[in-house]
């Protein structure tokens, strides 16, 4: 008997809407699967709010090795109105990404036609470009702490961390990236140089350094406010852009405003040698929990992502169309409760174009 290529892939569907638009991810990675010569085996993790205020577990032992047994993991959403803030997001969300290693954060930037920006005058041809969020260091990695804490001399310092191990390795997947995303073959480092004159001087002489690997690679250079400026003026201008870890988290949520909304952002968190997450970017989203109404393509396009990454190409792309149909066709809006359709019929109307009906 012939025996097809089996993925293992862990899911953890989190909190809030998380568990909803997985179950939709999941059913359209299914029938994807049924149209190709690959298997999935999924394995559910309990992880997230529910759990921590049921047992008090946030990461326990043994999760991080088993889910370093996997091909990859779908994350749905982790963060809980009822714990506080910092405990799921650092203890787990974080903890993960740094315990595997994940140290690209790659986050998207794509208007579908059909699809509004609140950009005036931008349409399709102009949002498309990816952002290479370093994710294991910066502000991110926990160096810190209080003196004096709760007193009038209280000092608070959170320091960033950036070593040249891990700034160069970033750097480095980003021109690679860059090289075989193969569009406008422009990277652009995104700083502050100006202010952060420690951080950013070792990123900008990374950058130029590696630079001269690739030189077919265009390089520019912007500063993070200047960043922001350009996502909104001239977004057409940009291609690849790769930045540290705490300025990755703020442009990728502009970025996910102006490709239409955080019903359609999706990300990677990438170990290129080990095992990757993927994930809607949008959070847990607790006010529309259990109604039905959140949009699951965030968490679709996360699937597409991850099976580009296992080199399931010609699925991802299949993945891909049914989106771009969907948002042309279907969707009145990405916002919950305005898409026109619920979001199992979001992950029907997808499941309807993967099967060309
Ligand atoms: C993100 C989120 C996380 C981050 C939070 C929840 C810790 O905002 O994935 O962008 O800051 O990285
Ligand atoms: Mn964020």
């Amino acid at each position: 008997m012939e025996h097809k290529r089996t993925y293992n892939i862990a899911v953890i569907p989190g909190d809030g809407t998380g568990p909803e638009v997985i179950r939709e991810a999941i059913k359209t990675l299914h029938i994807v699967t049924e149209r190709e010569d690959f298997a999935v085996r999924l394995v559910q993790f309990d992880l997230g709010g529910e759990r921590y205020l049921r047992t008090g577990e946030v990461l326990p032992p043994g999760v991080v090795e088993k889910l370093n047994k996997h091909d990859a993991i779908l994350l749905g959403a982790i963060g809980h109105p009822e714990v506080k803030p910092g405990i799921l997001e650092k203890g787990l969300l974080l903890e993960l990404r740094f315990q595997l290693d994940q140290y690209i954060n790659l986050r998207p930037v794509i208007l579908y036609p059909g699809v509004d920006t609140p950009l005036k005058g931008k349409d399709a041809e102009d949002i498309d470009f990816v952002v290479v969020r370093e994710n294991t260091e910066g502000l991110y990695a926990g160096s810190g702490g209080f003196l004096r804490k709760g007193t009038p001399h209280e000092v608070a310092i959170q320091e960033s961390i950036n070593t040249r191990f891990g700034v160069e390795r970033c750097i480095r997947f980003a021109f690679e990236f860059c090289r075989r995303r193969n569009r406008r073959k422009k990277l652009t480092l995104c700083g502050k140089t100006n202010v952060l004159t420690y951080a950013f001087d070792l990123w900008e002489r990374v950058f130029y350094e590696v630079a001269e690997e690739y030189p077919e690679i265009q390089t520019d250079y912007a500063h993070v406010d200047a960043t922001c400026m350009w996502m909104v003026k001239n977004p057409e201008w940009f291609d690849v852009i790769v930045t540290d870890n705490m300025f990755g988290d703020i442009i990728t949520d502009l970025g996910a405003m102006i490709q239409g909304g955080m019903g359609i952002a999706a990300g990677g968190n990438i170990n290129p040698n080990g095992v990757s997450m993927f994930e809607p970017i949008g959070g847990s989203a607790p006010k529309y929990t259990g109604k039905n109404i959140i949009n699951p393509l965030a968490a679709i396009a996360a699937v597409q992502m991850m099976l580009e990454h296992l080199g399931e190409e010609r699925a991802a792309g299949r993945i891909e169309n049914a989106i771009r149909k969907v948002l042309l066709q279907d969707l009145k809006s990405l916002s919950a409760g305005q898409m026109g359709y619920f979001t199992t019929e979001v992950g029907d109307l997808v499941g309807k174009y993967i099967k060309g009906v």
